[in-house]
């Protein structure tokens, strides 16, 4: 397992990176999609030089409950189309779940239908009350989002009141 910060990524790194998320997500995975995946950590398994699952966690911050939470958020999660169901996500899932329980006050991600299942595998918990964006204009309800989003409960770290509001920050692209 290759734990790589986005800075230290070489160029050849990050093409094969987003070689397999376009492999992964069947060509559904945005320019912004892989915007939000950087600035953080990068998990990979390599297999004959090419990386065959990968994870990130990059920082952002959450309101909720009246404070501002260091969220570690998990974004391009994806195991290459014929290495799944080996235990590759789970592998990358590990890694990152390790940095956000060392180094975050939550964790959050938004699960695709092939990710749910992996997720609830793994402990994450659907979010039962509602999201929202801090959008320029203010915050604004995400509704499509309330059923796709998943928190880690970082042990010892800040409890949630699950039926509460959930606030990301803003960015281009989808939010959550
Ligand atoms: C989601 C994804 C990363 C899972 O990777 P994977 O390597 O196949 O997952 P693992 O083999 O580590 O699975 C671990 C456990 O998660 C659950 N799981 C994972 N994929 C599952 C599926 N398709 N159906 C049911 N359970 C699943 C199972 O409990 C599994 O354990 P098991 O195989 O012993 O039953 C992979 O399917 C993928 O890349 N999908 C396309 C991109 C995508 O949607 N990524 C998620 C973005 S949020």
């Amino acid at each position: 397992m290759d734990s790589v910060l986005t800075a230290d990524l070489t160029g050849g790194q990050r093409a094969a990176v987003r070689r397999l998320l376009d492999v992964a997500f069947d060509g559904e995975f945005s320019d912004e999609d892989w915007e939000h995946s950087l600035g953080g950590v990068h998990f990979m398994v390599i297999e004959e030089g090419v990386p065959v699952a990968h994870a990130s966690v990059v920082q952002r911050r959450f309101l909720h409950d009246g404070r501002s939470l260091r969220c570690g958020y998990v974004e391009a999660v994806a195991v290459h189309p014929e290495r799944q169901r080996r235990g590759l996500g789970a592998a990358v899932m590990s890694r990152a779940e390790r940095v956000i329980d060392g180094g975050y006050q939550l964790g959050a991600l938004s699960a695709s239908g092939a990710g749910r299942a992996l997720y609830l595998a793994r402990g994450w918990t659907p979010w039962q009350g509602a999201t929202a964006v801090l959008a320029p204009e203010g915050v604004v309800r995400t509704e499509e989002d309330d059923d796709s989003t998943f928190v880690r409960e970082v042990p010892g770290g800040v409890p949630l009141r699950h039926t509460a509001t959930l606030i990301c920050d803003w960015r281009d692209g989808d939010v959550w």
